[in-house]
C-alpha cells in the first residue's frame, strides 16, 4: 500500500530544470523545535528511516549548523559536509553519503567557520545545483537547528512543512509556540505539524497537544494538526549511543513504532497545497545561506 504510494509519487511531475524550481512531487519536511534537547535529530532520523524502509528515496539534511549531530547518531563518518558544497570545492553528489539504513545523508560541520559571503552568481549555481540534485529524492527531511533567531526563523519560514517537536516541559512548550508564532507572521508560513516526544503515555502527549493548540487557537487563532507522540523509552538514549537509528537498534518498541505513525502521517497528507506555502526555489536558497552561515547566527 505505501509502497504504491511511492510509485504514484514517483511517476508525478518530473524536475523541472528549465525554470529552476524543484519537481512539485518533492516534500520538504524541515524539523524544528525552539528549545534544543527535545528529540529533533531523533525524530528526523527516525522519520527518514520509515520513508526509506517503504522505498522512498530520502535524504536528510543536517542544518543545525551549531550541533551538527546526524552523522553520530545514525553512524556514519562524513568526509565532506554541506559547508564543503557551500563554499565550492565539493559536487553535492561526492557530499551525499549512503547509510545503511536507506536515507541517504548531507552531513555538516559543527565547528564551521563564520559567515561568508557567497556573491550572487555563486549563490544562484549552488542552487540551482542542490535543486537538481534534489530531483531525485521523494522527501528531503531537515534536521534543524534550535532557537529562533533571525537565521534559523528564515530557513523555516521558507520550509514547506515544518514538523515541531515538544517536549512535555514548559520551556520547550514556551519556546515551541514562540518559533509557531514567528512562523505564522509570515506572508505563506509553511504547513506546520506537532510532534510530542519524551511523554510518559500517549494520552500525556495528547493532552499536550491539546494544551498547545489551546494557546495557539486563542492567540493565533490556528489548531496545528498532530503529526505523532513518541513515548519516553531508555531503548532511545541506547539506540544513539549506540551510534543507530531506533528502528534498527529496537524494532518493534513503542518509539520504533510511534516513529512509523509519524511517517504514515507525512505519507497520507497529500502535497502541501500550491499557492499556500513558500515556492521551494527559496527554500533551497534559504538551505545555501544556511549553509554559509556557520556558528555565526
Ligand atoms: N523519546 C525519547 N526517549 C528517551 N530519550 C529521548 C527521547 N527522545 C530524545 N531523547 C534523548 O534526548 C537527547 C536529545 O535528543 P536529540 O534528538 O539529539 O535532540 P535535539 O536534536 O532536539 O537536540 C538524546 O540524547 C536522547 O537520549
Ligand atoms: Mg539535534
Amino acid at each position: 500500500m505505501v509502497n504504491d504510494q511511492a510509485a504514484t509519487l514517483r511517476t508525478g511531475a518530473a524536475s523541472d530544470q528549465s525554470t529552476g524550481r524543484p519537481p512539485s512531487r518533492l516534500r520538504c519536511i524541515a524539523v524544528g523545535s525552539g528549545k534544543g534537547g527535545v528529540g529533533k535529530t531523533m525524530v528526523s532520523i527516525g522519520l527518514a528511516c520509515a520513508l526509506a524502509r517503504w522505498k522512498y528515496n530520502v535524504l536528510i539534511i543536517d542544518a543545525d549548523l551549531g550541533l551538527a549531530n546526524v552523522d553520530l547518531q545514525i553512524g556514519v563518518e562524513p568526509v565532506y559536509t554541506l559547508q564543503d558544497v557551500v563554499f565550492g570545492s565539493c559536487p553535492v553528489e561526492e557530499a551525499v553519503l549512503t547509510t545503511p539504513y536507506g536515507p541517504d545523508l548531507l552531513a555538516s560541520s559543527s565547528g564551521a567557520p563564520e559567515m561568508v559571503n557567497m556573491g550572487g552568481a555563486r549563490r544562484e549555481l549552488l542552487v540551482n545545483e542542490l535543486i537538481r540534485f534534489a530531483g531525485r529524492y521523494d522527501f528531503l527531511i531537515i534536521d534543524g537547528a534550535a532557537g529562533i533567531g533571525q537565521s534559523i526563523v528564515s530557513f523555516f519560514s521558507a520550509a514547506p512543512e515544518v514538523a515541531v517537536v515538544v517536549a512535555n516541559e514548559p520551556t520547550s512548550i514556551m519556546d515551541a509556540y514562540s518559533l509557531i508564532k514567528v512562523l505564522r507572521q509570515n506572508a505563506q508560513p509553511p504547513a506546520l505539524r506537532l510532534v510530542l516526544n519524551m511523554v510518559r503515555t500517549l494520552g500525556e502527549g495528547e493532552q499536550l497537544a491539546a494544551r498547545l493548540n489551546l494557546i495557539t487557537r486563542k492567540f493565533l487563532g490556528i489548531e496545528i494538526p498532530v503529526a505523532g507522540v513518541v513515548p519516553y523509552d531508555f531503548v532511545v538514549g541506547n539506540a544513539i549511543r549506540a551510534r543507530k537509528p531506533v528502528s534498527a537498534y529496537a524494532p518493534g518498541s513503542a518509539p520504533a513504532r510511534c516513529l512509523d505513525d509519524v511517517a504514515r502521517f507525512f505519507v497520507k497528507q497529500s502535497a502541501v497545497r500550491k499557492g499556500e506555502v513558500p515556492d521551494g526555489r527559496s527554500f533551497f536558497e534559504k538551505l545555501a545561506d544556511m549553509g554559509a552561515r556557520g556558528q555565526g547566527e
